[in-house]
């Protein structure tokens, strides 16, 4: 199987660069990860980051003939070739497919994805119904791989500025959240033209989410729950 990958090692190139592979006797039903240890095998200069194996831990994400997704649970049958590798856009690269998650956690924390809860905390539980439960469905389950934010062109213009899809499913998973108490806050802190208005609907994020989650849905729930609080 034939493959090009994106090196570029900032102490010793000036510029990145295409490097070829060749790997004979690859298993189609392997997946690209593991085409990806084979490669290293061979060549240990090669950088990318991975764990899990399994699409849970998200530290897999990179850009696979143009389109972002997790190598781990990306099958080599449904790549054509030559299969080209290239890390994630939008976020400095460290090193070959390895990009710098700083900007995009830092848009992660300032959604404080964490229950906020002004009432007494009760001694045993938080309770809620299985209606109120069922709201945290399809929000619950990202796995901050950052495919969806760095396929999104709003957050490539505005990086700093733009919260981005995988940080607002996380603000609307906490506004959707029976137990959180801190609505007005997450609504004013999102509010102005960048945090979440820079989405137009674009809608890359729901379409390379290894996950099958919806961000411009969540989006659109937070400019509706935004309309209702300002009546
Ligand atoms: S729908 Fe919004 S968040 Fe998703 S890719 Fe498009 S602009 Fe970005
Ligand atoms: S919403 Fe999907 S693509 Fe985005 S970070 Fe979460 S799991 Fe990854
Ligand atoms: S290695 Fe963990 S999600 Fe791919």
């Amino acid at each position: 199987m034939h493959f090009r990958i994106y090196r570029f090692n900032p102490e010793t190139d000036r510029e990145p660069y295409m490097q070829e592979y060749t790997i004979d006797d690859l298993d189609p039903s392997l997946m690209l990860r593991d085409a990806l240890l084979h490669i290293k095998a061979q060549d240990e200069t090669l950088s990318f980051r991975h764990s899990c194996g399994e699409g849970v831990c998200g530290s897999d994400g990179m850009n696979i003939n143009g389109r972002n997704g997790l190598a781990c649970v990306t099958s080599l049958s449904s790549l054509s070739e030559p299969i080209e590798i290239r890390p994630m856009p939008g976020l400095p690269v460290v090193r070959d497919l390895v990009v710098d998650m700083s900007q995009f956690f830092h848009h992660y924390r300032a959604v404080k994805p964490y229950l906020i809860v002004h009432d007494p905390v009760p001694e045993v539980e938080f309770r809620q119904t299985p209606e109120e439960r069922d709201k945290l469905d399809g929000l619950y389950e990202c796995i901050l791989c950052g495919c969806c934010t760095t396929s999104c062109p709003s957050f490539w213009w505005n990086p700093d500025r733009f919260r981005g899809p995988a940080a607002l499913l996380q603000a609307y998973r906490f506004l959707a959240d029976s137990r959180d108490q801190a609505t007005e806050q997450r609504l004013n802190e999102l509010d102005g033209p960048y945090r979440l208005f820079r989405c137009h609907t674009i809608m890359s994020c729901v379409d390379v989410c290894p996950k099958g989650l919806n961000p411009t849905r969540a989006i659109h729930n937070i400019k509706k729950l935004m309309v209702k609080n300002s009546i």
